[in-house]
């Protein structure tokens, strides 16, 4: 989860571990380095705590003046020391954020060549695929080459290599890996805060970018392998918070950590090598007996826990009552049918989520909560603590705490679907399978953003908009047009689609945008017809949907923003992403005040 790189002329241990420290945020469970001793690979581990790896480290000093460290979270393999970072051979060490989609793929391939693994991990494919190539006569960066182009999934890693006292190499593909520049060292960390204690002088790679490291020069490529220049940031190292990246907003760059958050989150709730799904921290959640659940929690929260409604009715086959918690608490509904009060927060301290919470325990029911920050008074109140792992959300617009939301949930409702037999243990591996691709779809769906933008140019000239879905994509209506809102002042409202023509389809004319969310789902061909009565009154449609929904002959009339094909499940987390990237991008060209937009607050700690 949390990687750092440091190649100097003085021992790197202990300010590897420091480093890690300030990588903490992040949440882990299990932490190593790696440094050359003489030329030979050293490496420490250890379970739990960063104070095990001192204690070991104290006990077993780690000379070398190169080194690499890390931060686990589990996602494939428990957290163990065995699979703990850096995975290393002979020749290679390497540390690892993010999933490699197609790990079992290249083991398969490399064990059947002879090589041995240690671990469960997917990282430790790459230390061996690395080895593979360097046996067969390739220099360091070569073998680095040839192995990331074989590399499915979005991730980061650096590597360190036997011998090779002035060499490390980093590489980017969807989670983010930033370079720092001393004097006569050079860094590598997962972001700012990690390197803060040692320069505030920091490159952030770019997708697909991977960087040769010496003592006194970081040589960037890009995915082409041409050479090129990343802009030199001056971090502010205390205050991390103030550093947005390469991003002009935090809003931008918390859209584009997606990709690493939500793959971060998702193995929370599923053991990435068995594909099983798991209660965090192994917590006592039982859904067999679970008959009917309360959903609760506002704004953005608000919108996740209907997105979760409808995964708990369709995979587990459990009722959900769902409210915005300012109507929960004081509605007084008979909750006596209610086995688990749900309740999904970012920040864990919105007071109506709050009170929602105490009514329910003092009624006497179980509660859960889905929470970003671990330590908030709703993460410490609920009988069970379900992190989303998107770390900490600046942007007073909630996205990447969403779309781990989303994730949580729908790992929670496949879950709840095997305790209560409403789910096979097959259809369990099809439903985690196709949830490990969303750090992947993301990403496709990061790569429309100059198409979005063009279309959000388009948007600031108007004043209303309407934002249309039928099932999985009606709660993201209603979260499109939320952003929208709060970050452009754009008045926009979320309509089931078939709702449409009993109101609301009155204020369609020529000059009314409407956002269509129509995945080629179940429910697709009923969109299409909804957006079809909007077409005929001469209404502006922007259409959101896949290859298959667009080669559909249905959508002539329409703009489209064309995603990826995708299994269901994924649907409301992917299409999470072109929604936010057109409002947030409508609220620039309209140069409003997009992190802290008027009257919104980040966390409503009163009723
Ligand atoms: C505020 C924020 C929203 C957020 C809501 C719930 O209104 O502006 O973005 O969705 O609170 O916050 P929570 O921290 O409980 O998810």
């Amino acid at each position: 989860c949390g990687i750092i790189g440091i190649i100097s002329r003085e021992p790197v241990s202990s300010r590897l571990v420091d480093a890690l420290k300030r990588l903490e945020y992040r949440g882990y469970d299990s932490a190593g380095i790696a440094t050359l001793e003489g030329g030979a690979l050293g490496r420490r581990r250890a379970e739990g705590k960063l104070a095990n790896l001192e204690r070991h480290l104290a006990e077993n000093p780690l000379p070398g003046t190169i080194g690499i460290g890390h931060t686990r979270w589990a996602t494939h393999g428990a957290p163990t020391t065995r699979n703990a970072h850096p995975h290393a051979t002979a020749r290679v060490a390497v540390v690892h954020n993010g999933i490699i989609e197609n790990f079992r793929e290249l083991r398969a391939e490399l064990s059947a060549e002879g090589y041995a693994f240690e671990s469960d991990t997917d990282t430790e494919t790459v230390a061996v695929h690395v080895t593979r190539e360097m046996d067969r006569g390739a220099a360091p960066r070569e073998a680095v080459a040839a192995t990331l182009k074989r590399l499915e999934g979005a991730f980061s890693l650096a590597f360190l290599f036997k011998d090779e006292e002035g060499l490390l190499i980093g590489a980017r593909k969807g989670s983010p890996l930033a370079v720092g520049e001393g004097k006569d060292e050079m860094f590598l960390g997962s972001d700012a805060i990690a390197l803060s204690p040692f320069t505030d002088a920091v490159r952030y790679l770019e997708d697909g970018d991977s960087v040769i490291l010496d003592h006194g020069r970081a040589a960037i490529y890009d995915f082409d392998g041409n050479e090129v220049v990343r802009p030199l940031r001056q971090a502010v190292g205390k205050a991390f918070y103030v550093d947005k990246g390469n991003h002009r907003h935090f809003m931008q760059k918390e859209i584009y950590e997606q990709p690493e958050v939500v793959g971060h989150t998702l193995g929370a709730f599923v053991d990435m090598t068995t594909g099983r799904t798991k209660i965090p921290q192994g917590q006592p959640l039982d859904f067999s007996s679970v008959r009917r659940m309360a959903i609760s929690a506002c704004g953005t929260g608000f919108y996740a826990g209907t997105v979760g409604r409808y995964y708990f009715e369709r995979y587990a086959r459990i009722a959900c009552d769902l409210d915005v918690a300012s109507e929960f608490r004081y509605r007084e509904s008979p909750l006596g049918d209610v086995d688990l009060a749900l309740f999904v927060s970012q920040s864990g301290e919105t007071a109506d989520t709050l009170a929602s919470l105490r009514y329910a325990k003092a009624q006497g029911l179980k509660t859960a909560s889905i929470v970003n920050v671990p330590e908030s008074t709703i993460a410490r109140e609920s009988d069970l603590l379900l992190p989303t792992l998107a770390g900490p959300e600046i942007g007073v617009a909630s996205t990447k705490a969403f779309t781990c939301q989303l994730t949580a949930l729908a790992a929670l409702s496949v879950r709840a679907g095997v305790d209560r037999g409403a789910v096979s243990a097959e259809e369990e591996l099809e439903l985690t399978g196709a949830l490990a691709e969303a750090p992947r779809m993301i990403n496709a769906a990061l790569h429309l953003e100059e198409r979005i933008e063009e279309l959000a140019h388009d948007m600031a000239n108007h004043r209303h908009a309407l934002f249309l879905g039928r099932g999985f994509s009606y709660p993201l209506a209603m979260e499109g047009a939320l952003k929208l809102k709060e970050i452009s002042y754009i008045h926009a409202e979320g309509y089931a689609a078939g709702e449409l023509k009993h109101g609301p389809i009155a204020l369609i004319d020529e000059t009314m945008p409407v956002v269509v969310i129509a995945p080629h789902d179940r429910v697709f061909e009923k969109t299409v017809s909804n957006m079809q009565e909007v077409a005929a009154r001469g209404g502006k449609i922007i259409l959101i949907t896949d290859e298959k929904g667009a080669a559909s002959g249905a959508v002539d009339a329409a703009e489209t923003i064309v995603l990826p094909n995708m299994p269901e499940i994924l649907t409301p987390i992917v299409y999470s992403v072109p929604l936010q990237l057109l409002a947030y991008h409508t609220a620039v060209h309209m140069g409003t005040d997009v992190d802290q937009p008027r009257n919104l607050a980040k966390s409503v700690t009163v009723e």
